[in-house]
């Protein structure tokens, strides 16, 4: 990624001039989270600067869902999103109004939606979560609510894999990252057969099954800071394929095997793509006003909940 030097630096000159930050996905190609992100991470990590920043402009180098997520939480910057096409299957995958007849059919049981969702959905949402803090969320909320069950959408996997962890009752979604259902548990059984002590670390948005033959779940960074704590002498990480080309380089020594997956959104944003959205002050983001307050005290509900 260093022969992208030329432009990594304009954008770098550029967005100083501007007052811009770039806030950059794990799932960005390396230069992009090595050469232009001036926060990388994982999308509660990438929230929480959205709240605080305090430049003019956001940059984001993610999907569409997480420029939403920055619009709501700072109404008064101008957020930038490189590609607007940069969507998620997840997000797709459920509407506020949808959102309002779960409600009306499970009265009283609070609503937790993955921040991985539109606005509309955010907007009739008790409290959102990621997958750094799911079961936190959903223990947090059904303490606080007194209830048993808890509404836990879209991530009909996400849900599983929560509810695996937690004495909560889960109501959940059909939704699925068209990333990560791909993967099955014989994909980690062939890694294992070939490469015998290999460790195997799993997004939570995997089906259980490929959970459950893992050695560790969690969010992208906390896959990332396993690995750089742990060093292991091999691993693989069942997830999008540049999380695994960002870790290596604060991973001397770690080999890192196969299969991972691409998600054809994230890859939208492309380092040109970065240059341009600055350059020409596009694609801006908007979010209807009228859904911010309520989107808003969902995002904030979590990002300020007790670590
Ligand atoms: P993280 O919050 O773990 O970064 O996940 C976001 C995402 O889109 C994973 O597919
Ligand atoms: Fe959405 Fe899956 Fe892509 Fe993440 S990896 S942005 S959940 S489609």
């Amino acid at each position: 990624w260093q022969l992208q030097a030329p432009l990594i630096h304009a954008i770098n000159t550029l967005k100083k001039e501007m007052n811009a930050v770039i806030l950059a996905h794990n799932y960005m190609t390396p230069e992009i989270f090595h050469g232009v992100g001036d926060y990388v991470g994982d999308s509660l990590g990438l929230a929480r600067e959205a709240a605080k920043s305090d430049a003019q402009i956001i940059v984001q180098g993610g999907v569409h869902f997480m420029a939403e997520t920055s619009k709501i939480l700072a109404p008064e910057k101008t957020v930038l999103i490189p590609d607007l096409r940069a969507g998620c299957s997840l997000a797709s995958s459920l509407t506020g109004e949808q959102v309002r007849l779960i409600k009306q059919r499970y009265p009283g049981l609070p609503v937790v939606t993955y921040v991985n969702t539109t606005a509309d959905v955010k907007a009739e949402t008790d409290i959102c979560c990621t997958s750094a803090n799911a079961v936190q969320v959903v223990e947090h909320i059904a303490a606080e609510w007194g209830v048993d069950s808890v509404i836990l959408i879209p991530d009909q996997f996400l849900a599983k894999n929560v509810a695996r962890q937690t004495d909560i009752k889960i109501i959940a979604w059909a939704g699925a990252c068209e990333v990560h259902e791909r993967f099955n548990a014989e994909d980690i059984a062939e890694v294992r057969a070939a490469h015998p002590g290999v460790v195997v670390l799993a997004h939570p948005e995997c089906p259980p099954e490929v959970i459950a033959a893992s050695d560790f779940t969690g969010s992208t960074t906390a896959m990332s800071d396993y690995v750089t704590h742990n060093k292991p002498k091999q691993v693989v990480l069942i997830t999008e394929c540049s999380m695994s080309d960002n870790v290596t380089s604060d991973a001397p020594g770690v080999e890192f095997l196969r299969p991972c997956n691409l998600c054809p959104h994230m890859k939208r944003i492309t380092l040109q793509g970065i240059y341009d959205s600055l350059r020409f002050h596009q694609y801006e983001v908007e979010v209807d006003p009228a859904l911010i307050p309520r989107a808003a005290l969902a995002v904030q509900r979590m990002i300020d909940m007790p670590p």
